[in-house]
This record gives C-alpha cells, sequence and structure tokens, in this order.
C-alpha cells in the first residue's frame, strides 16, 4: 500500500515522498499528512486479522499501535520498530461520571494506560520508527511534559539521542522526572510552548535533529489507532460523540482522520461526532470555531492550570477545523473550578486522570445542560493522561489549596482531606465511628 505526504491545504495538495526530511509543505508551508493509494483490504478481513493477532506473542501484533498496520502503512519494513507495549487502553464503564454529567451512560477510553502514562506513545511508536528509518541520529520536542516523556523513553529504547525543550517552571514534576529518568537530555527554556517550538523548529533544521512534535505527520498516524482500537472495543459500532481535550490540536486531527479513513475502508457506516474541549484560559480554537471563517488568532500569554493544554497558538488547527467540520462536531470551553471538579469526580469512579483529561467530563456536563448532547446519546470520553502526571494538583485540590493562574483559590467541592491522628487505638475508633 503505497503511502506518500500531501499537502493538508486544498488549494496546494503538493505530494511528497514519505522518505523526505520536511514537516511542513516546501510550497505552501502547509501542514502534512500520510495517504495511502490502496489497495485497501476488505473490512471483514481486517477485523479478522486484527483479532487474530492479539493472540500472537509478537511485539509488533501485541501493540495496540502496529496490530492495526494496514491503517498506519508508511513503513516497507517493521523490523526497527520499537514497541514499548503502547496502546491496548482499556475502555471503561464510568456511570458515576455519567450521572454528574446527566448522561445515561458514559465510557472512558483511558489512555494514560500506557507504557509512559499518555495517549502521545501511540504516535510516538510511528515518529521514532520514522527517525529511524531516516536514519536520523538525534530527536528533538518542544512539551508540555507528556510529549516529552514519551519521546525520551522511546527514542532511549531505540538508541536515539532525545533533546526535550520544557517551558520552564510549567510542566508537572511527574513529567519531567520522566524526562530525566528515560535519559533526555533536558532544557528548560524561559518562554512558553508556543515561543520554544518556533526556536526548535529552527534548531531542529539548522542542526540536523529529528523533530518529534504532533506537527510531524508520522505521530498523527499512531495517534489514529486510539480511535480503531475503540471502536473495535465496540465490536465496529460507532458513539455518537467522541469527546477529547484540545491543546496543539494534534490528536484532534489524529482522531478526524482516523474517522474518514474507518469510514472510505468501510469499517464503520457513519462518523460520530468530535467534541473538543479547552481550557477557558487557552482556548483560541474555541474562539475559531464560534467564527464563520477565518484565521486562528493565537492567545499571548495562555494559563491554566491543565499544564498539558497550556497553549496559545496550536499548530495543527487547520486540521482540527477540518476534522470537527467534517463530523458535525462542536468545541467548548470550560473553567478552572469546572476541570477541577470533574477531575475529581473522575477520581471517584475509581478511575482518575490528569488534570487536562478531566476537561472532557466537564465540557460534557457543559454540553449536556446546553442541550448540544442529548442525555441518551453515546458517549465515548477519552482520558489522555494518568492521574499519578501530576499529584501536586490533587494534592492541592483535596486539601482546600488549588489556586487558579490568577491566584483566586478554587473551590474544593469534592474534597477529600487526609486525617492527621495520634497513635491511639480508642481515639481512631472515636474519629471512625
Ligand atoms: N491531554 C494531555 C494529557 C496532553 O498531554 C495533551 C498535549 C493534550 C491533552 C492535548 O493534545 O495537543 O493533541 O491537542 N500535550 C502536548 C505535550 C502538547 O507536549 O505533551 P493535543
Amino acid at each position: 500500500m503505497p503511502a506518500e505526504l500531501v499537502c493538508f491545504e486544498s488549494a496546494c495538495r503538493a505530494r511528497f515522498a514519505v522518505t523526505e526530511l520536511i514537516y511542513t509543505c516546501p510550497r505552501c508551508s502547509g501542514l502534512l499528512e500520510v495517504a495511502y493509494s490502496g489497495p485497501f483490504l476488505p473490512p471483514e478481513i481486517l477485523r479478522q486479522l486484527w483479532r487474530s493477532r492479539r493472540l500472537n506473542n509478537a511485539p509488533l501484533d501485541q501493540s495496540g499501535v502496529w496490530r492495526y498496520r494496514e491503517m498506519v502503512a508508511f513503513l516497507e519494513d517493521y523490523s526497527a520498530v520499537v514497541s514499548l507495549g503502547e496502546g491496548n487502553t482499556p475502555l471503561l464503564e464510568a456511570p458515576r461520571a455519567a450521572a454528574w454529567a446527566g448522561l445515561e451512560r458514559l465510557c472512558f477510553k483511558h489512555q494514560g494506560y500506557n507504557p509512559t502514562g499518555s495517549f502521545k506513545d501511540n504516535g510516538m511508536t510511528c515518529g521514532v520508527a520514522q527517525a529511524l528509518r531516516l536514519g536520523m541520529r538525534r530527536v528533538a520536542c518542544v512539551s508540555t511534559g507528556n510529549t516529552s516523556a514519551s519521546m525520551a523513553a522511546y527514542a532511549s529504547a531505540a538508541g536515539l539521542q532525545p533533546i526535550v525543550f520544557i517551558p520552564h517552571g510549567n510542566i508537572s514534576y511527574g513529567k519531567l522526572a520522566q524526562a530525566l529518568e528515560y535519559g533526555a537530555l533536558t532544557l528548560q527554556v524561559e518562554a512558553n510552548f508556543d515561543q520554544i517550538l518556533a526556536l526548535v523548529r529552527t534548531l531542529s533544521e539548522r542542526l540536523g535533529i529529528y523533530l518529534l512534535n504532533s506537527i510531524n505527520p508520522f505521530r498523527i498516524e499512531g495517534q489514529k489507532t486510539i480511535i480503531v482500537e475503540m471502536i473495535e472495543q465496540r465490536d465496529w459500532d460507532p458513539p455518537d460523540w467522541i469527546v477529547l481535550p484540545g491543546g496543539n490540536l494534534g490528536n484532534t486531527a489524529a482522531f478526524g482522520k482516523a474517522l474518514r479513513e474507518m469510514l472510505e475502508r468501510g469499517l464503520i457506516r457513519r462518523l460520530p461526532r468530535l467534541a473538543v474541549i479547552q481550557a477557558e484560559g487557552a482556548a483560541p480554537f474555541y474562539e475559531l470555531a464560534q467564527r464563520a471563517a477565518g484565521a486562528l488568532e493565537p492567545v499571548r500569554t495562555p494559563e491554566t492550570l491543565a499544564t498539558a493544554i497550556r497553549i496559545g497558538d496550536p499548530v495543527s488547527w487547520p486540521k482540527a477545523l477540518h476534522e470537527v467540520r467534517t463530523t458535525g462536531g462542536v468545541v467548548e470551553k470550560v473553567s478552572e473550578q469546572e476541570i477541577a471538579d470533574a477531575k475529581a469526580v473522575i477520581g471517584r469512579c475509581g478511575i482518575g486522570c490528569e488534570p487536562a483529561s478531566a476537561a472532557t467530563l466537564a465540557g460534557i456536563r457543559k454540553l449536556r445542560a446546553a442541550g448540544t448532547i442529548r442525555a441518551g446519546e453515546d458517549v465515548v470520553a477519552v482520558l489522555t493522561g494518568n492521574l499519578l502526571k501530576d499529584p501536586d494538583y490533587i494534592y492541592k485540590y483535596h486539601t482546600g489549596k488549588l489556586q487558579a493562574p490568577g491566584g483566586q483559590l478554587l473551590s474544593s467541592t469534592y474534597a477529600n482531606q487526609p486525617v492527621v491522628v495520634p497513635n491511639d487505638p480508642d481515639r481512631i475508633a472515636e474519629i471512625l465511628a
């Protein structure tokens, strides 16, 4: 199945070999997308093949990305692929969260069960495979934390040198710790995500380092498998809505592409609607979606405690807008308070997630209240990161110390305070009574 890179701009559509070292269109600077020209196996054959691979112990077949390699068919040779067992994440029923949001039923597709604890692993195994194919020795990314953790792990496992650029003081310790432990050269830059992305794009070109931000179209390919796996887990019955948080918008681009390709190949019969949720203080895509036309206007100083999505100038917005429109989707924004409470509710389900992921449940509740999502509709929310990514946020919430970026104290609506007790069975028995 031959693969090519195609410019995403409808007025350009220039085509390039998948082996060219480019991230954007050399003609018009548009985003690039991997395109496949077939022939494609019939859907019933693909479904059987993917199911049977689960019974095979080969790492490629056990991977929740490469198992679906007919959907990410940009390599000729899989021998150099590095898998850490990515994907294979559960679809979890969450009745408490459903009730809180006003739905009859809600499921979470939990990408926090990935090897480095976020959905980035689905894309990174593909990005690193492409880096190896191109003979690159060093890889780089700017990150709000999860991309850097994932890239550090996959690059080190593949014998490449990972170089991560992070906004100084604005990523959680869990994520910074991962980058260090996995052996990345870690540069803390005194600038925000958007400013550092511009810097890293220049540096990677100048120094011949492979760029692994989500502008890299091969990462987007891997992230498509989140949707393929989720719909397979539902026996090929797509939900009415897929809800996800929006930051740099690579995941929105990936989900939309996955759905379009699955429809084209007969794997699904209708498109679920995408609902992208942003944090109020970093919501340029929400603002764009409210207007009929025009380009995204960046937010110069994005602010949110959900640091994973603290992004004011998301690069993948043209793709994301196309995908939201194609699926009849919506974009919503939620407050810091709404995110914090939704996160505690997800925790009480025994599931848990990091702050950015909880924007999904907060958004669903808001979209339910507005009547955009109906109570009986079939909704899957994608939880993008693991609860343990940001324990500091959790402790502050439950002890009444969580402050919004402006300094105002958030209400700890569902606080669960730890209780200090003396080493005295009678006193403890009294408290437990
Ligand atoms: N959720 C989490 C946990 C994330 O880490 C990110 C992005 C998003 C949602 C948003 O996804 O960018 O595809 O719209 N984190 C990136 C990073 C930016 O550097 O780790 P997106």
